[in-house]
């Protein structure tokens, strides 16, 4: 039997890094790895005797170059990040050309909180995702699936101190609300793992495909991180939705071109507005991953 292949693209990302060793772990198994620029110092870890590396561009790729990209798939996986032209335009083409090669299935790069769940115009992140999503469900049929894998947020104190909510350093929460909206948390690692499974899997795999290693509001994830380091959090609340939702508007007005001041509030928006909570979730479908709680990643020193 043929070694079945996965094509990744964004390989040399984080999470992409990530779902490269996840799928060596399996046997009988090859990795297309597009990236691209070859002399990027995160491409020299995914070189191995069953990794091709490939230079790919999603948002200039032609027609070509896009078969040549997924020429042979098992499944392709998408780890992008970046605007509507990578998010929506790039990985639509590229989700076709996979189908149009006899792909089984094209996991675009969603791996966020339910982005079904979150109205228009809360995140644009999420609005791209969710438009992608619209323009690929036509694609999907009995030999071609479009899996939408999602997780919640990453149980890691960098991705907190994106969304301002968590400084472990200074022992500080903050929150807007009450604080006490449900958040499902899963590590990076459980995350690839989770993506490596359905992108291998030979059943069919759900379009929604949501998995967690936890649901913890952000007051509780506080107390257990004081638990376990034995240093006191102080909590600082933010405001009400309605304050960072006016906050968010006027970050977005005052300073359109610095992601940074207004996307980390709309994340925000997502997390503690309970509108994005996972529904039924699918763990119990890869037995063989046992996703670490928040309490596990505190003690691992990932948060
Ligand atoms: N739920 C959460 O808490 C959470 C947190 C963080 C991220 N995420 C999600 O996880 C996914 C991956 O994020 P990440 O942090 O791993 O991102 P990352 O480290 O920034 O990696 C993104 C990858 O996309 C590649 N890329 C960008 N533009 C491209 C293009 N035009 N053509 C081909 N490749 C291109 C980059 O290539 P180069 O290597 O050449 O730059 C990079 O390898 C995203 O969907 C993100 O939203 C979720």
């Amino acid at each position: 039997m043929n070694d079945k292949l996965i094509v990744i693209v964004g390989s040399a990302g984080k999470l992409g890094r990530l779902v490269l060793a996840s799928l060596l772990k399996q046997p009988n198994l090859k990795v297309r790895a597009l990236v691209r620029d070859l002399t990027k110092p995160e491409v020299a870890v995914l070189v191995g005797p069953r990794v091709e590396l490939k230079v790919f561009d999603i948002a200039k790729a032609t027609a070509a170059e896009r078969t040549a990209a997924v020429s042979g798939a098992f499944a392709v996986v998408s780890t992008v990040q970046g605007g509507p032209d990578i998010i929506i335009d790039g990985q639509l083409a590229l989700l076709r050309a996979a189908k149009a090669a006899g792909a089984r299935r094209f996991l675009p790069s969603d791996y966020s909180y339910d982005l079904f769940g979150l109205p228009e115009g809360v995140n644009m992140n999420t609005d791209w995702r969710r438009a992608l999503a619209t323009a690929a469900a036509p694609e999907a049929s009995s030999t071609f699936e479009v899996v939408h894998l999602m997780q919640g947020i990453f149980t890691d104190k960098a991705v907190l101190g994106f969304l301002g909510v968590f400084d472990a350093e200074k022992g500080v929460a903050r929150y807007w609300g009450d604080g006490k909206t449900p958040i499902d948390w899963t590590t990076w690692e459980d995350t690839a793992r989770f993506i490596a499974a359905a992108a291998t899997d030979e059943r069919a795999v759900p379009e929604r495909l949501q998995v967690a290693g936890d649901r913890m509001d952000l007051l509780t994830v506080a107390k257990t991180w004081e638990h376990k380091h034995g240093r006191k959090v102080s909590l600082e609340r933010l405001g009400s939705l309605e304050d960072l939702e006016a906050l968010t508007k006027r970050k977005l007005h005052e300073e359109p071109h610095n992601m940074y001041a207004w996307l980390p509030l709309m994340y925000a928006r997502g997390v503690f507005g309970g509108q994005a909570v996972l529904g039924e979730k699918h763990n119990a479908r890869y037995p063989g991953i046992v996703a670490e709680t928040v309490a596990q990643a505190i003690d691992r020193g990932a948060l």
